[in-house]
């Protein structure tokens, strides 16, 4: 198949999930474009649909599994439409899932995604489908070196994939394999070559930032990599996600302070309050260890801005434990934290365990904190009316009213009217109000 048939083809890609995935798409949306692929926002006039799948939860799951019968549909009215899933899902179900949705014709996994324009012309000369989901392990991540980003401001940059960590609940070994870290010369140079085609908020991504280095022959670990980023790439701000507590410490904190570039953003994902429940989690860390790193940050980063990620109705989970992930909560002061219920994920060691938390108390669970977690973020919000804030504008919309949309360093979105496009600009914005989440201000 060569470059101008394949100008013809239409692709859909959408995408779940986490930043990671996003990224991945990105990847695969630029490897397509590369092969004269066009892309379409209209799966039903596409010529080749693509879904980019999350297992995280089985809510995640779901969203992909319903779509098997109009995905048949568009089969029967285009027979010659190429359908594949990719990603975690991808990972997890392998060839299992052409039993589930028939109108499949691939399943690639994240490790086989450099591999997508190959496969689609496989699928062209004959049309047997193809399970893509043994290079999970591969030292080198498949996607790390695409350069093509969607955004002119912000761009992801993967340091490192997969994870080492077991905490009972979750997926991501089984479909991100084992933690691989990428030299810090191929991370510096690519980081170079963003800030040289003008982006300036780089999002440093990985399951657990913290481990960076562990397995590289040289001898360098997170905070070595912001410092060489920070001096030798000089990006307007860099941002990492997501971190372990475990291995979260002072050192880092120090150099958030430290180094111009690194925002004072730290997402610290603690999923429970309760001690017990961290240790059924394996977790690693209690209550009180966590805490204290807490109180490090805020010592070291005053101004600093805390985020989490919270699991309400895991396996054991009692009125007494969830009360004490609403008091630590309140402690942090989190600025803002996504809230999930606990999802059974086949094969974890906690499907070994009862989940015993009936569906509404889980519910009930979730709604409370969604509620103290919006109640916190509103009055952290309000304290900052009147201040003056830096602001990098990232979007510009002119169907919108406000219309530029930026965020602070510590990760606030506001929102400004404004006529002229103000993207990729960093202005200090004067806050005059807060409309839920984002900060309604204007530029001084
Ligand atoms: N059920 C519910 N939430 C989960 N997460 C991970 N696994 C599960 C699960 N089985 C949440 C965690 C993690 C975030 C990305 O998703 O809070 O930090
Ligand atoms: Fe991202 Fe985890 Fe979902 Fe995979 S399972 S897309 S790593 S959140």
């Amino acid at each position: 198949m060569n470059q101008t048939t394949q100008a013809l083809k239409k692709v859909y890609l959408k995408t779940f999930g986490c930043q990671m995935n996003e990224r991945d798409s990105e990847g695969v949306k630029g490897l397509l474009l590369e092969r004269g692929y066009g892309f379409t926002e209209d799966a039903e006039d596409a010529e080749v649909i693509l879904y980019n799948t999350c297992s995280v939860r089985q809510h995640a799951e779901d969203r992909i599994f319903g779509r098997s019968g109009l995905l048949s549909r568009i089969k029967k009215r285009k027979p010659e439409t190429i359908i594949g899933v990719l990603g975690c899902m991808a990972q997890e179900h392998g060839s299992d899932f052409f039993r589930r949705m028939p109108a499949l014709d691939l399943v690639c996994g994240p490790g086989n995604l450099r591999e997508i324009p190959e496969l689609l012309e496989r699928l062209y000369d004959s049309r047997k489908p193809i399970t893509a989901i043994d290079r999970i392990n591969d030292m080198e991540y498949s996607m790390d070196h695409i350069d093509y980003r969607s955004h002119h401001v912000k761009a992801s940059v993967n340091i490192m994939s997969g994870c080492d960590h077991k905490c009972t609940y979750c997926i991501v070994p089984m479909t991100r394999g084992i933690e691989r870290s990428r030299p810090s010369d191929d991370i510096v140079n690519e980081v170079k070559g963003l800030v040289d085609r003008g982006h300036k908020d780089i999002l440093l991504l990985g399951q657990n930032v913290n481990c960076y280095g562990k397995k590289l022959s040289e001898d360098m670990d997170f905070v070595g990599l912001l410092e060489r980023i920070d001096k030798e790439a000089r990006p307007e701000r860099i941002r990492f996600t997501t971190s372990h507590p475990k291995d979260a410490h002072e050192r880092l904190f120090q150099a958030m302070r430290d180094l111009p570039s690194v925002c004072e953003h730290l997402h610290l994902p603690v999923q429970s309050g309760s001690s017990r429940i961290l240790k059924r989690m394996k977790r690693e860390h209690a209550r009180e260890w966590y805490l204290d790193r807490i109180e490090e940050f805020k010592s070291v980063l005053p101004h600093g801005e805390i985020t989490t990620d919270i699991i309400v109705g895991f396996c054991g989970e009692t009125d007494e434990d969830f009360q004490q992930t609403k008091s630590l909560m309140e402690e942090v002061q989190y600025s803002s934290a996504y809230i999930f219920k606990y999802s059974v994920r086949p094969g974890t060691p906690a499907s070994k365990l009862n989940d015993d938390v009936p569906e509404e108390v889980k519910s009930a669970r979730f709604e409370e904190i969604r509620e103290l977690q919006r109640s916190m973020t509103f009055n952290k919000n309000v304290q900052l009316i009147g201040k003056e804030l830096e602001v990098l504008f990232e979007q510009h919309n002119p169907q919108k009213n406000p219309k530029a949309f930026g965020r602070t360093r510590s990760f606030k979105r506001v929102a400004v009217h404004s006529q002229s496009a103000l993207e990729g600009e960093l202005k200090m914005v004067r806050i005059k109000e807060v409309l839920k989440e984002t900060l309604l201000g204007e530029v001084i």
